[in-house]
């Protein structure tokens, strides 16, 4: 299946379109008697205008009761702390819609022991997500950014969390960050139905760049990583992302 990608002509288009998107597949799945929407959020700074967005829609667009929020990754800190992506999404969203707490699977005790902190998410994800025939979980969309590094969620290059083939969640330490991360694993994220790059800016070009046109070589750009095993892969761009670059044969782009 070839991976999609939308163009908007800036970054708040792109947010608004990447609302409207993500509504339309929340709505299309719960229409379909599914009873809940697995949405895995991303950290990072350019999801946070998108959160917003969906905080400020009407009231019943969303049925927040049926939907279940997980993160895709999470920094080792405390969930008050400024770098805290469950923080981020809180601030941005949670404290906005009714969303019952018990819908909320955030990394228990973030800031704690990050491999405790790893295990302890993936025994709540393993209790509270239903899993398919393959073992995985039915995460229905993961969002995704990018990093300058190539990296997405908390892989980075040259770290092990890249080398993971059946655990849900690790701890993952950064060197060159100097900090621990706790991330869903590439195989977790390559079972969902939808997965989705958030791409806004020209500082995303050059990681684009190498994302599609590198040689393949995870261990230096890991969003190479990613291709849902049965799910549509999405990159959702603004111009200043995408600009100039060659699409690969692997995308097609969507007429805006
Ligand atoms: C994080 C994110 C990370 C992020 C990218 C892009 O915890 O920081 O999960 O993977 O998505 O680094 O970040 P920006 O959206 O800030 O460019």
């Amino acid at each position: 299946m070839k991976s999609e990608l939308h163009v908007s002509p800036d970054s708040e288009s792109l947010a608004c379109f990447a609302r409207d998107w993500l509504v339309q597949s929340i709505q299309n799945t719960l229409a379909s008697q599914s009873a809940t929407f697995t949405l895995a959020l991303s950290g990072g700074s350019t999801p946070r205008r998108l959160y917003q967005l969906l905080a400020e829609l009407p009231e019943k667009t969303i049925d927040w009761k049926r939907v279940w929020l997980l993160w895709g990754d999470e920094r080792n800190v405390a969930p008050e702390h400024a770098d805290s992506n469950y923080r981020m999404v809180k601030e941005n969203l949670l404290d906005h819609v009714a969303i019952p707490a018990d819908n909320i699977l955030s990394i228990p005790d973030p800031g704690g022991e990050p491999e405790l902190a790893a295990e302890q998410y993936e025994t709540l994800l393993r209790e509270r997500l239903p899993s398919s025939p393959s073992g995985w979980p039915q995460v229905n969309c993961v969002l995704l950014g990018l990093g300058d590094d190539v990296h997405t969620a908390s892989l980075f290059p040259q770290t092990t969390a890249l080398a993971e083939t059946s655990r849900w969640a690790v701890a993952n330490h950064v060197p060159q960050l100097g900090c621990w991360r706790i991330t869903l694993t590439a195989p977790l994220i390559n079972a969902a139905g939808q997965v989705a790059f958030l791409l806004s800016g020209h500082s995303k070009q050059a990681a684009l760049e190498k994302l599609w046109h590198a040689p393949r070589n995870p261990t230096l750009y890991p969003a190479q990583l990613i291709h849902p095993s049965n799910g549509q892969l999405w990159f959702l761009a603004d111009e200043a992302a995408v600009a100039s670059l060659a699409l690969p044969q692997s995308v097609s782009r969507q007429s805006t």
